[in-house]
């Protein structure tokens, strides 16, 4: 199955895709994108694969990516205090949400890092920086994974919380297109990552996990409470009957629907 080649992605002529990588298969985007950074690449680096044979997830987790998936990692240079880190993440998750609306796909933000549609994953995004003497980002290797062209079933996933844009619209995308959107809506959000006010406010739209109830695991204790909205530096505040707390980083699980007691 052959996706977009680098031709075409670089005919885009896009900010995202000033150097265009793409392989038939690859062990993991993110450790490519690294190899690049790290050799000094600029902003806009795009590093694309057909299958990946070790994908990873946030928390070191297998990350299934046989062909279909549009699997891939941006290198950024951002120029971020370290502090913001956590923006990228959720900036991110509102660029390419707002792509997969362009499609008919009605995805929605589950902090930190995921995209559901109907509850179900159907894209993953996992930001890792490495940091320059003096305190900002160097560099920051964005992954998104997003399950296009295939069934469910193909991820090798024994769960039922996954979905594909295959089995959400009945038919497949156009990789090519699909890749354009992700990354327009992507360079827009990234514009206003440094203000941060517009990506909040529709982050606040997009997301599914304000107003729910959440139980966190983070750094082996769990915090259970109630999410009411996410700050400036991208973290999440839960009103927890010990007060509000402020989490950058856990796992996450809606504990009741919106509005059920
Ligand atoms: C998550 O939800 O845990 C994040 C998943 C990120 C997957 C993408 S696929 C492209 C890039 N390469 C990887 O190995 N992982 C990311």
């Amino acid at each position: 199955m052959s996706g977009p080649s680098a031709e075409e992605i670089k005919g885009l002529c896009l900010p995202l895709a000033r150097v265009v990588e793409v392989h038939d298969a690859l062990a993991s985007t993110q450790e490519r994108a690294r190899e690049l950074a790290l050799a000094g690449t600029p902003h806009g680096t795009l590093v694309l694969t057909g299958a990946q044979t070790g994908g990873r997830g946030r928390l070191g987790r297998h990350w299934g990516s046989p062909w279909g998936g549009l699997w891939m990692s941006l290198v950024l240079r951002l120029g971020l205090e370290v502090g913001l880190a956590s923006r990228i993440t959720q900036t991110a998750a509102v660029g390419v949400a707002e792509a997969l609306w362009n499609f008919g796909v009605e995805a929605r933000i589950k902090w930190p890092n995921d995209l559901l549609v109907g509850g179900r994953k159907i894209c993953g995004i996992l930001a890792e920086s490495g940091v320059a003497p003096g305190g900002r980002l160097d560099y920051a290797i964005l992954g998104i994974g997003t399950n296009a062209n295939l069934d469910p079933s193909d991820l090798g996933v024994t769960d039922r919380g996954v979905t594909t844009i295959r089995s959400e619209l009945g038919q497949d995308v156009d990789l090519l297109s699909l890749l354009r959107s992700i990354l327009t809506n992507l360079d827009i959000a990234l514009g206003h990552i440094k203000d941060f006010e517009t990506v909040l406010d529709e982050w606040r739209t997009l997301n599914c996990t304000l107003g729910e109830r959440v139980r966190v695991r983070r750094f082996g204790e769990t915090v259970e409470g109630r999410a009411v909205d996410l700050t400036r530096e991208g973290a999440l505040l839960l009103s927890t009957p010990g007060g509000t707390v402020e989490l950058f980083e856990g796992e996450i699980e809606h504990l009741a629907q919106r509005g059920t007691p």
